[in-house]
């Protein structure tokens, strides 16, 4: 089993096996046992980063100080040039591509070498991209028992919550979130999603339905590029049974930036990610040559970066980059991160099209459920997993 001797070098802490006769050689981790039960409740009792940042203190607590070398090194000179590539969707629509061939190249370059662009024109209302943010900034700013109400658990992680995984004594990240599934429809429950701001239930259905078809339509021009059929990427995401869910990140002021991280470094476990960013605080960090990237987004701009499931269904063709989110001493910051993936339980693998004997097929087919499994547990560790995943002698 050489997959599963290479994983458990890298993830050392996991042992990974392969299922029995009679069902698909699905890699699964291992986890003891104590830490599936443990799905049901975190570790330890949840604190909210908001409290803490508005109680004043002038430290931040030691759970939340990240080792030496994970930590940002804030106001480094950057060249203002560097940035993700930013690229014009006019003429992208639900029937066509319509893009002129320059962008169609652009797109392709910046999944193979970024992971990562940012786009404007892409059909969404800047006036919806508003709303949509400013509504949810309204519900951060709700008294503390409103939003309690709808306090997550491992199990789903849906609705409001302020940890990734379930490691007892973890160190923390600087921020709380809420999450919601929009789609399938069987998972969209409005009970779960918050009752308070009015308009909130609302928005966020007119939202997550302009995101679908965006994310539709930014799909076909990823399959274009490989050569593949138009639908192909749709088709394996399991066609109109894909998923969609939203996590909107609030990250609070924090007296010692320096010392922690809004979010740790991670990839996105999902297909593709469609991020509005707050319009008047910087964050995001993308790593680029070793280096960290501070994004800079353009007015009414979304981020969309590649997921590890697209960089398994392109067999590496397009890179699920690893990013992190850094934290500021005057301004709060919200973000809306949508997450386009595929259907939770079918096998996801390199396409056919893109595997031959001298391109043989990097990783093994694996559900997103049991793949996003690791992350519920481990929470966010660099791109360790879908790295993990890769056979071994293909680098
Ligand atoms: C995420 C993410 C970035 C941000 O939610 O996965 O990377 O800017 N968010 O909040
Ligand atoms: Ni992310």
């Amino acid at each position: 089993m050489p997959i599963s001797m290479h994983s458990s070098q890298i993830l050392p802490c996991l042992s990974p096996l392969l299922l029995q006769k009679g069902r698909s050689p699905f890699l699964l981790f291992e986890f003891p046992s104590c830490m599936m039960n443990n799905l049901l409740d975190w570790p330890e009792p949840i604190i909210r980063v908001q409290s803490l940042s508005e109680s004043g203190l002038p430290a931040i607590p030691h759970r939340y100080m990240k080792p030496l070398s994970d930590r940002p090194v804030i106001n480094w000179p950057e060249s203002c040039d560097v940035n993700i590539p930013l690229i014009d969707l006019t003429g992208l629509s639900d029937d066509k591509i319509g893009l002129p061939p320059r962008t169609v190249d652009q797109i392709f370059s910046a999944c193979r070498e970024w992971g990562f662009f940012q786009v404007v024109n892409h059909g969404v209302s800047p006036d919806l991209m508003d709303r949509a943010r400013e509504t949810w900034r309204s519900f951060f700013h709700l008294p503390m028992e409103s939003k309690q109400a709808y306090a997550n658990s491992p199990k789903t992680y849906e609705g409001y919550g302020s940890r990734l995984g379930i490691e007892k004594g973890a160190i923390l990240d600087w921020s709380d979130y809420y999450y919601l599934h929009y789609l399938p429809s069987t998972l969209k429950d409005y009970n779960k999603w918050p009752a308070s701001p009015d308009s909130c239930r609302e928005v966020t259905d007119e939202y997550g339905k302009e995101l679908v078809k965006l994310g539709g339509r930014i799909m076909k021009v990823l399959c274009v590029n490989l050569g593949l059929k138009e639908d192909r990427l749709q088709h394996a995401f399991g066609g109109d049974n894909l998923g969609a869910c939203l996590r909107v990140n609030f990250y609070p002021k924090c007296p010692q930036p320096d010392l922690t991280l809004g979010l740790s470094s991670h990839s996105d476990p999902g297909g593709l990610t469609i991020l509005l960013p707050d319009h008047q605080v910087p964050g995001l960090q993308v790593l680029k040559n070793g280096r960290w990237i501070t994004i800079k987004p353009a007015p009414h701009a979304f981020i969309v970066n590649i997921g590890d499931q697209i960089q398994v269904l392109s067999n590496a063709n397009y890179k699920s980059v690893e990013h992190r989110v850094i934290v500021n001493s005057g301004m709060e910051r919200v973000s809306l991160a949508f997450f386009y993936n595929p259907k939770n339980d079918i096998p996801i693998k390199p396409v056919e099209e893109l595997v031959s004997e001298d391109k043989p097929a990097l990783y093994p087919p694996m559900t997103f459920d049991e793949y996003r499994l690791f992350i519920r547990l481990k929470g966010p560790k660099g791109k360790s997993q879908v790295e993990s995943l890769k056979s071994p002698g293909c680098h």
